[in-house]
């Protein structure tokens, strides 16, 4: 199987120490490739026979399997922790991130669901079921999306205009150590 430009970067990808002195960036960028993401599964979904099926599934795989856990364990860990001790006066920050959380558990429940079929369509096989599988890859997708909406519009800014210097500096260094990195001092 041939492997996609994207897909071999980010294998190849190393973290650069620096990446971490702004951690909420770093989330940000994360949530940039959850868009893509989101992108890779509609368009599986909709033409599970075309001729590049096998590397998108593949790529796909690869980022659930590698990269989405470290971010939710980012924001479960280490942000919304932080977020729920700095935003005492803040109304309604403790039901959003309660939310935020709930919808981390039902991603879970999501890729368990899809990743054998997405496997299967990575090695080349087909799925069982696929309308099954169309259904569940565009549901995830439109959830994901509505997700990665609620935490940019407003649990980042709350974190730019909360969270100090110390703060940062422990949100980064937990996210840095979460990928084998070193913090830079
Ligand atoms: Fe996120
Ligand atoms: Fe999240």
């Amino acid at each position: 199987m041939s492997t996609s430009p994207d897909l071999a970067l980010r294998r190849q990808r190393r973290f650069s120490a620096t990446e971490f002195r702004d951690p909420v960036a770093f989330i940000l960028a994360e949530h940039m490739e959850q868009h893509r993401l989101c992108g890779l599964l509609e368009n599986l979904a909709s033409d599970l026979a075309q001729p590049s099926a096998r590397e998108i599934a593949a790529d796909i795989v690869d980022y659930l399997t590698h990269e989405l856990p470290l971010h939710e364990a980012d924001e479960e860990a280490d942000l919304f922790p932080l977020l729920k001790i700095r935003s005492i006066d803040i109304g309604m920050v403790d039901d959003i991130l309660a939310q935020l959380s709930r919808e981390h558990g039902r991603d879970d429940e999501f890729v368990a669901k899809l990743m054998s079929d997405l496997v299967a369509i990575a090695s080349g096989i087909a799925v069982a079921v696929p309308l099954d599988f169309i259904v569940g890859a565009l549901r995830f997708a439109e959830t994901q999306r509505r997700h990665l909406d609620w935490e940019n519009t407003v649990i980042v800014p709350i974190a730019r205009r909360i969270l100090g210097p110390g703060d940062l500096a422990a949100l980064g260094r937990s996210m840095a150590a979460r990928r084998g990195c070193a913090y830079p001092d």
